[in-house]
């Protein structure tokens, strides 16, 4: 754990409220079509069994149940309940058959069979131990079948011209998160987590979208952050709710991407996908 590590916080800092329930829809918004290509690059294709770590509701479940088809199957792993009924209604409404959801812990679930990939997108950083985890996701994989994370470097966000609320955001979130023991990096990590997890050289696929204006989709994310770590940011001493001003901070925010029509950079999220060997040593 890093030496700046103030108070190790071992619960899942983000929760399952409502308001971060909408913060990972804007995130599938604006992540949509990397996510897809992370999948497609990692080789999930029709008939595979797939499972989806730290599932949350549903969003990267929904994209590989997509991919594998009715031939294939997909089940998605949340230690949180409420992630899980959003996730079933979204299968539902898209009714995909093939795709299930259980309540588990990654580091403990096992799947009722081998699977042909194991994918989880945004669960390494939340993790104490990202190596253990991917060692034990090439586990739950056939030989020769695929280990596919992706992760984001929360350093990379930004705009142009700089919006004095989201400087301070920046300042609120990244502290809050590293005092935690959380990475804020993770997505420049992943190719090193891969290598000491004893898997090869992974594929990497990146992007960091931008977007313009009062209107963009990621100016939700920044404000559902600050909502979502509003707890853990307080017990950390790193800012109190008065300074945020949490309830009025993504009007305020848009406020000032209008006034100074400014470009939004969505975080840099990298996915990173290798296949385990086909012979166990
Ligand atoms: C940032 S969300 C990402 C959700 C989803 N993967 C996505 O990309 O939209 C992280 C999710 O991991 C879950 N989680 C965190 N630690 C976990 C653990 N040890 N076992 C199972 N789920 C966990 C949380 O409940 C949350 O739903």
């Amino acid at each position: 754990m890093d030496d700046d590590v103030v108070h190790p916080v071992r619960e899942y800092v983000l929760g399952s409220t409502d308001p971060e329930m909408a913060r990972l829809a804007a995130i599938s918004r604006v992540y949509g079509a990397m996510t897809g290509a992370w999948l497609d690059a990692a080789g999930v294709r029709p008939g595979m069994r797939v499972a989806d770590l730290g599932c949350g509701p549903g969003d990267v479940a929904l994209a590989a149940a997509r991919r594998v088809g009715p031939t294939g199957s997909v089940v998605g792993v949340d230690d949180a309940a409420r992630p899980l009924v959003r996730a079933r209604r979204r299968a539902e409404e898209e009714r995909l058959a093939t795709v299930t959801f259980e309540r588990g812990d990654v580091l403990s679930w096992e799947p009722a069979e081998p699977l042909d990939a194991v994918v989880g997108r945004f669960i390494l950083m939340h993790l104490p131990d990202p190596v253990a985890a991917v060692v034990r996701a090439a586990k739950l994989v056939r030989p020769g079948g695929i280990v596919a994370f992706a992760d984001v470097a929360l350093t990379t966000r930004g705009s142009l011209p700089e919006l004095p609320l989201l400087t301070s955001y920046l300042e609120w979130f990244l502290e809050t998160l590293r005092r935690a023991g959380r990475s804020v990096d993770m997505a420049l990590r992943l190719a090193a987590v891969f290598a000491a997890a004893g898997l090869p050289s992974p594929v990497l696929t990146s992007a960091a979208p931008a977007e313009r204006g009062g209107d963009a989709v990621g100016w939700s994310i920044v404000a559902g952050d600050l909502t979502s770590l509003l707890p853990v940011i307080e017990r950390l001493g790193v800012a109190t709710a008065v300074t945020i001003g949490p309830d009025m901070f993504e009007q305020r925010l848009r406020a000032q991407a209008t006034a100074h029509d400014a470009v939004l950079l969505n975080p840099l999220v990298v996915g990173a996908s290798a296949r385990t060997p086909l012979s166990r040593a």
